[in-house]
């Protein structure tokens, strides 16, 4: 595996999304949502670094079924999700990819009537978007590679690392789906 971004460069990176969010609230209350499982680790620091009145949920969205670039059917467990009626929301995932995922849970957020709902992703990868919508928050662009670490899993491994890692073509086929 490659190192794409070091432990330092990740912390980094959450302290620009951090910072970035308490200038745009400020002193607004804010519900932040984060996607089940990979935004665990990304959660777990960034809202240590929030300085707003704060709120935190989780929503369940599966989309990689085993697969590493293939897209499965993507399924959304909503049941686990605060009431964001009338609040302002920020959906928190580890990656913006092809962004259905994204698109998805705007869509669902919309629904709940909240006052404003924006999305932050620690990684978006480069030139597999197959949606109309950007990120408003975003920690780093990275190449269409298959990454892991901070969050991420190829089948569920891998998520505990500190820092981000690409994995060889070779380490994904010596452990297929
Ligand atoms: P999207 O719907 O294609 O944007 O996919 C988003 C989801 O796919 C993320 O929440 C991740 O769980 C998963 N994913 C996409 N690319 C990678 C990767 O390189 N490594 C690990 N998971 C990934
Ligand atoms: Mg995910």
């Amino acid at each position: 595996m490659k190192t794409l971004l070091t432990e330092e460069q990740v912390q980094e990176g959450v302290g620009r999304m951090a910072a970035e969010l308490n200038a745009a609230y400020r002193d607004t209350p804010l519900t932040i949502v984060g996607v089940l499982t990979g935004s665990i680790v990304l959660m777990a620091d960034l809202i240590r670094k929030l300085e707003m009145p704060l709120r935190v949920g989780v929503v369940q969205a599966s989309s990689y079924r085993g697969a590493t670039t293939t897209r499965g059917s993507l399924t959304v467990n909503a049941e686990m999700m605060p009431d964001i009626s009338d609040r302002h929301v920020v959906i928190v995932d580890d990656i913006f990819d092809t962004g259905h995922t994204m698109l998805e849970l705007l869509a669902i957020m919309e629904q709940f009537d909240p006052k404003s709902v924006k999305s932050a992703v620690f990684l978006r990868k480069h030139g597999r978007q197959e949606v109309d919508i950007t990120p408003d928050y975003v920690g780093f662009d990275i190449p269409d590679e298959f990454v892991v670490g901070y969050g991420l899993d190829y089948q569920d491994a891998y998520r505990n690392l500190p820092f981000v890692g690409a994995l060889e073509p070779a380490e994904i086929e010596s452990c297929p789906p």
